[in-house]
């Protein structure tokens, strides 16, 4: 293996630019948080979510406090995640898209269920209706710690990647994750 550069683990701070150009080269899956703004309903595309805890159902995301997101999460105080599937490049972008607002259209919405309080976007490999347990101030972010309430899954599918800047295809190298038996001794 080569190195392209070393970081000096001195006493200065990394500079905010070098550290994003960095963490580009990591691939993560992608999620649309939706909220509400107005009574209506709004998605930001995050793709740093983490389930954390069992029992109690706990999971967090960390959202950029300059996002007007930010705000509206913190007034909602509900939070539903979307894990998107491969072909949801186009709502992820949509969602993305800094400094306009973020109203969901009814199409981009999944029949509401019973007991679900978040807006549930059509199409995810996995949504999670949440509401906020707590707020941990971490620098530029916000790490919002969740209680997940309720779960929806789709039978099959394949997760959207996004990693250099990209959104990558992984559908036709690797099977479909289709929801399987508990296996005995295994651990999340
Ligand atoms: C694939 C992808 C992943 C992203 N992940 C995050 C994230 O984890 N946290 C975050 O704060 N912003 C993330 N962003 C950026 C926000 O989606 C973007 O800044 C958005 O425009 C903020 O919206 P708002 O300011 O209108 O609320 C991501 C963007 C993309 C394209």
């Amino acid at each position: 293996m080569t190195t392209g550069a070393v970081c000096d683990a001195g006493t200065e701070p990394v500079p905010a630019d070098e550290l994003r150009s960095v963490l580009r080269r990591l691939v993560s899956g992608v999620t649309v948080l939706t909220t509400e703004h107005d009574g209506r309903p709004w998605g930001m595309t995050v793709s740093a979510f983490t389930p954390v805890s069992l029992d109690p159902p706990l999971a967090l995301v960390c959202v950029n406090r300059a996002t007007t997101t930010a705000g509206h999460i913190i007034e909602q105080q509900r939070v539903g995640i979307n894990v998107l599937a491969s072909d949801q490049a186009e709502i992820s972008g949509r969602c993305a898209e800094p400094g306009t607002p973020k109203f969901l259209v009814p199409s981009d919405l999944a029949d509401w269920v019973p007991g679900w309080k978040t807006p549930r976007i059509a199409g995810s490999l996995v949504s999670f209706d949440t509401t906020v347990d707590s707020l941990l101030d971490a620098g530029t972010h916000l790490v919002v710690i969740v209680r997940i309430g309720n779960v929806a899954t789709a039978s099959a599918g394949h997760p959207l990647l996004y990693g250099g800047g990209r959104y990558l295809d992984i559908s036709s190298i690797h099977q479909s994750i289709r929801p399987t038996q508990h296996q005995p001794g295994a651990r999340t």
